[in-house]
């Protein structure tokens, strides 16, 4: 039976979600992450073979499309939103509501340039995992679709610390506490993080 282990700043899955783990062989955490991410490397040669422009990522059909295609292989779930409250993210009820409006500002801040990119990019990042769409992978699916942001606008992708962002490496700390300041609507350590 698989027995999750968290790392810092990971969501619990509730019973039912880890059910949907698709794999039957998977019985430690360190097996589930290579699984994932064995997944999400063939998400990101999907990506490699299509150009997606700013107006088609802010989209939820495309949001929840990246999600299933990073875990279609790990979770039944994978590309629906969460059916249960966590203790981080919105009401379940609201998800649809709050993306929506985040996409609408984000579309806003992009065409009238209301900040610079990049921080258009880390307020775009924080309001995606703070809204939560997804029982799991919303760090690492909010991550990838900044970046897509990023190079439809013709940036360079984010570095996010240089460092892989499982356990409790120094970058996922950095990252982590630079959230909790965004919390407070202070972007500063997080765009920091972002280019490091
Ligand atoms: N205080 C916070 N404010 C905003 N977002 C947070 C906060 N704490 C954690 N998060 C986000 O939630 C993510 C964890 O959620 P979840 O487990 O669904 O994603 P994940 O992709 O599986 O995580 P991981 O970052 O371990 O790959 C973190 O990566 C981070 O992006
Ligand atoms: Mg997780």
């Amino acid at each position: 039976m698989y027995k999750p282990i968290y790392s810092v700043g990971a969501t619990p899955l509730d019973p039912d979600e880890v059910e949907g783990l698709i794999p039957d062989h998977i019985e430690t955490q360190m097996e589930l992450n290579s699984w994932e991410q064995a997944n999400i490397n063939d998400a990101e040669l999907w990506l490699r073979k299509h150009n997606f422009t700013t107006s088609k990522i802010l989209t939820i059909e495309f949001i929840t499309q990246l999600h299933r295609k990073m875990f279609d292989k790990t979770w039944r779930w994978s590309g629906q939103f969460r059916k249960s409250n966590k203790n981080i993210g919105v009401d379940k009820f609201q998800i649809n509501e709050n993306l929506k409006l985040l996409l609408d500002d984000t579309t806003y801040h992009i065409e009238h340039q209301t900040y610079p990119i990049d921080e258009i990019a880390v307020r775009f990042h924080h309001r995606l995992v703070t809204i939560h769409l997804f029982a799991n992978g919303n760090g690492r699916h909010a991550r990838l679709i900044t970046d897509l942001l990023l190079v439809a606008e013709n940036q360079e992708r984010f570095s996010w610390g240089s460092q892989n962002l499982y356990g409790q490496t120094d970058a996922r700390t950095k990252y982590l506490n630079a959230l909790r300041l965004a919390d407070k609507h202070n972007y500063t350590l997080l765009l920091q993080f972002v280019r490091s």
